[in-house]
């Protein structure tokens, strides 16, 4: 070791002691900066969750017109009876302030609720299957930042025996499928978002997808459209088919109507999918172009009780 003359030795002290003061400053400014940069992560989740909230049209079957958003009472008129959205703000009691994340993955992605009973499939939780755990919590902070509304949810309205809720675990057992359809290993990433949008997310196939009579989706139908659509509403065939399908649609024609509502022959859309509407036309353009991309992958079913508008030439 080199001999150090006294100035130096100062010197290096002097060093030293700046490094310390240094470095104690470097670790305050982190320590003041953390819980900035959780906020800033906190405020990130809650956009995110906003956006897909919109995605998957939450705001629609648990807001009643006119009411309070988020806070309940939308009623949903069903071949089983009427439903009522419940109240899903951050309420303690009336709503869901009380959940822990894992409570609100079970219930969006399993369908049971904290204590452990079985929803009914009117809350589309088998298409919310396929959401991504950070999607589902991104939705929950989401919600979580909304105004907590006090108003009580009301109970559904059913015709005997699907008032019985216990019913609901044979249904699951025989239809509840939690894995999202699978993505074909050779899409593009577009289609593969298009389908999280459309069978995850956007739970296209609760209303274009026909049901049997225990109200369970027909994959092997899927999109193909659904006479008994919600609120009576036919709802037309989305698959590619040709002649009852959207199979003589332009991509842009898809498009159009997920933005502005406007179908190729110029009329407007209505009823359960001007709702929809309202969902899509807030979406990026890059996934309004996704969902269409996906649309024209999967197979062509066809359906004359439940056509598609063809376009007029
Ligand atoms: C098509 C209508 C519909 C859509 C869309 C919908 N829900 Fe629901 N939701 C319902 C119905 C109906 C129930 C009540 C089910 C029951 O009582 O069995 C429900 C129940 C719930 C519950 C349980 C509440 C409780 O008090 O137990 C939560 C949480 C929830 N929904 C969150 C969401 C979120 C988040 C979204 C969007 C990602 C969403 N819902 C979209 C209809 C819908
Ligand atoms: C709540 C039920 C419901 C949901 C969910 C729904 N739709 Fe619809 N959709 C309908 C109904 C009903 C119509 C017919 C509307 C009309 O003719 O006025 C329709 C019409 C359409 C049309 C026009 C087809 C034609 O031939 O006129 C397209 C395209 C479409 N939907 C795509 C979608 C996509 C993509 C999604 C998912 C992001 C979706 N829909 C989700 C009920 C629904």
């Amino acid at each position: 070791m080199p001999q150090q003359f006294p100035a130096e030795a100062r010197l290096n002290a002097e060093r030293r002691q700046w490094l310390h003061w240094a470095g104690a400053a470097v670790l305050a400014a982190l320590a003041l900066a953390a819980p900035a940069s959780g906020r800033a992560q906190e405020a990130d989740a809650v956009a995110r969750g906003r956006y897909l909230a919109t995605a998957a049209n939450c705001v629609g079957c648990h807001t009643e017109p006119n009411g309070a958003e988020y806070a309940g009472g939308r009623a949903l008129k069903t071949p089983f009876g009427t439903f009522y959205g419940p109240n899903i703000t951050p309420h303690p009691e009336q709503g869901i302030g009380s959940w822990s994340d894992e409570d609100f993955l079970r219930a969006l992605k399993r369908g049971l609720s904290p204590e452990g009973h079985p929803y009914y499939p009117a809350f589309p939780y088998t298409s919310f299957a396929g959401i991504t755990d950070a999607d589902a919590l991104a939705i929950k902070a989401f919600l979580f930042s909304l105004p907590p509304s006090d108003r009580p949810s009301r109970a559904h309205d059913l015709s005997f025996p699907y008032s019985i809720r216990l019913a609901l675990w044979p249904w699951r057992w025989l239809y509840f499928d939690p894995e999202p359809p699978p993505v074909a290993a050779d899409a593009s990433a577009e289609t593969a978002r298009g389908a999280y949008l459309v069978e995850s997310l956007g739970h296209c196939g609760e209303c274009h997808t026909p049901r049997n009579w225990l109200g369970a989706r027909n994959e092997d139908r899927k999109l193909a459209g659904n006479v008994d659509g919600p609120e009576g509403d036919k709802a037309p065939n989305i698959t590619p088919d040709p002649d009852t399908g959207l199979g003589s649609w332009s991509r842009e024609d898809v498009i159009r109507v997920l933005e502005t509502g406007l179908l190729p022959d110029f009329d407007a859309v209505g009823g359960a999918m001007g709702e929809v509407v309202r969902a899509t036309s807030k979406l990026t353009a890059e996934d309004r172009a996704a969902i269409a991309a996906y649309l024209a992958t999967v197979p062509g079913v066809p359906n004359p009780d439940a056509p598609a508008t063809q376009p007029e030439f």
